[in-house]
């Protein structure tokens, strides 16, 4: 076979080489022999630094990596196979998959295929329904694996234990929560409106020099996790979380931050009128909303004038999508600035 033979001093030079010039057979692994080394080629073209030979020898061939595919290789039907689970969402040990009806009969044996295709997953669920109510939870049901919807989360530096039915929480934010983190200055003030199982409070905390982050939940049971996935994380003297509504322990807290986090898409908006008042001159609020993406500039300039309204001067500095909530509407991250107080006349 054609090969591309060098010194493996000079070995990654000429794979770049090879490879830019899609020379490089993929389906082969290329061959060391002392310290030079055989690359497979494709195709016959000069190569600086490398020697082009026709070895006697055959290379190995690669190994693909299983496909969900391969696993269910004559289990489904053609059709079947188009309806499968484009993405899955995993958390801690466990898969959440949404089973569309026609493939519910073949449920079990999916779920038991990604058990064999995914070694860390040990528990495979499917969603019952959407997140709903005061405390956005959702039921799921066990397909396969091990029978518990509790598991252990990491994310970002930080561990999280959460029950996917007693306690709101998604893997998919990560990257946002560490977008927010990374905008947290040295010796700020942070509040987490709605702080779930406190996957805000410590990512924050573990990821800059907070000097307190502060977390307000409602749902009892995600209070309990909250406080110990703060032990968890031995972030006692940074993260301090309270339960109850932020309707009633909010104007109870005789304090200002530097930051609100506000996570509840569907209805934050509405907790404007509480937040600002809490807010320091030039401080930050990230509110989240589920829209159309044609409606966004819409909520935008509603978000400031709802500011204006109550007596305050809001800039929006930055508009971050950050995940889908279905095929038409996205979550959106209104990252915005308090600029001055102005006294509201009455
Ligand atoms: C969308 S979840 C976000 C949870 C968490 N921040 C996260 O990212 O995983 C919203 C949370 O707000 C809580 N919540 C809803 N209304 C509330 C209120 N009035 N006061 C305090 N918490 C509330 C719910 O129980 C739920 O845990």
């Amino acid at each position: 076979m054609l090969a591309a033979f060098t010194l493996l001093k000079t070995a990654q030079k000429v794979k770049e080489f090879l490879f830019q010039k899609k020379a490089l057979h993929t389906e082969y692994l290329p061959q060391k022999q002392l310290d030079h080394i055989y690359f497979p080629m494709a195709k016959k073209i000069r190569v600086p630094s490398a020697q082009i030979v026709d070895t006697k020898f055959s290379f190995e061939k690669k190994l693909r990596s299983l496909r969900i595919e391969d696993l269910l290789e004559g289990k489904l039907t053609k059709k079947e196979f188009t309806l499968l689970p484009r993405s899955q969402e995993i958390i801690g040990s466990i898969m959440i998959l949404e089973i569309l009806p026609e493939l519910e009969k073949k449920e079990k044996i999916i779920a038991e295929a990604y058990l064999t295709l995914t070694k860390h997953i040990q528990t495979v669920v499917k969603k019952k329904e959407v997140h709903s109510g005061v405390f956005r939870t959702r039921r799921v049901q066990i397909i396969a694996g091990k029978r518990t919807k509790e598991t252990i989360h990491y994310e970002n530096g930080i561990k999280l234990k959460v029950h996917l039915e007693k306690t709101y929480f998604t893997s998919r934010l990560a990257n946002e929560r560490l977008r927010i983190a990374k905008l947290v200055q040295k010796d700020e003030e942070v509040l987490v409106m709605f702080s779930g199982v406190a996957p805000y409070p410590l990512v924050i905390a573990k990821n800059s020099e907070a000097k307190k982050v502060y977390g307000i939940e409602i749902n009892p049971f995600a209070h309990q996790y909250a406080l110990e996935n703060i032990a968890l994380n031995k972030l006692e003297d940074k993260v301090v979380i309270y339960e109850g509504d932020v309707r009633n322990l909010l104007p109870k807290l005789r304090k200002k931050f530097d930051r609100i986090v506000m996570p509840l898409p569907k209805t934050g908006e509405e907790f404007l009128y509480l937040v600002l008042p809490r807010l320091k001159h030039n401080g930050f609020i990230h509110l989240y909303a589920f829209l159309e993406e044609g409606k966004i500039e819409a909520e935008r300039k509603q978000i400031l004038e709802r500011g204006r309204v109550l007596g305050y001067s809001l800039e929006c500095r930055t508009i971050v999508t950050c995940g889908q909530f279905s095929p038409s509407t996205f979550r959106v991250c209104f990252d915005l600035k308090m600029r001055e107080k102005r006294k509201k006349k009455i």
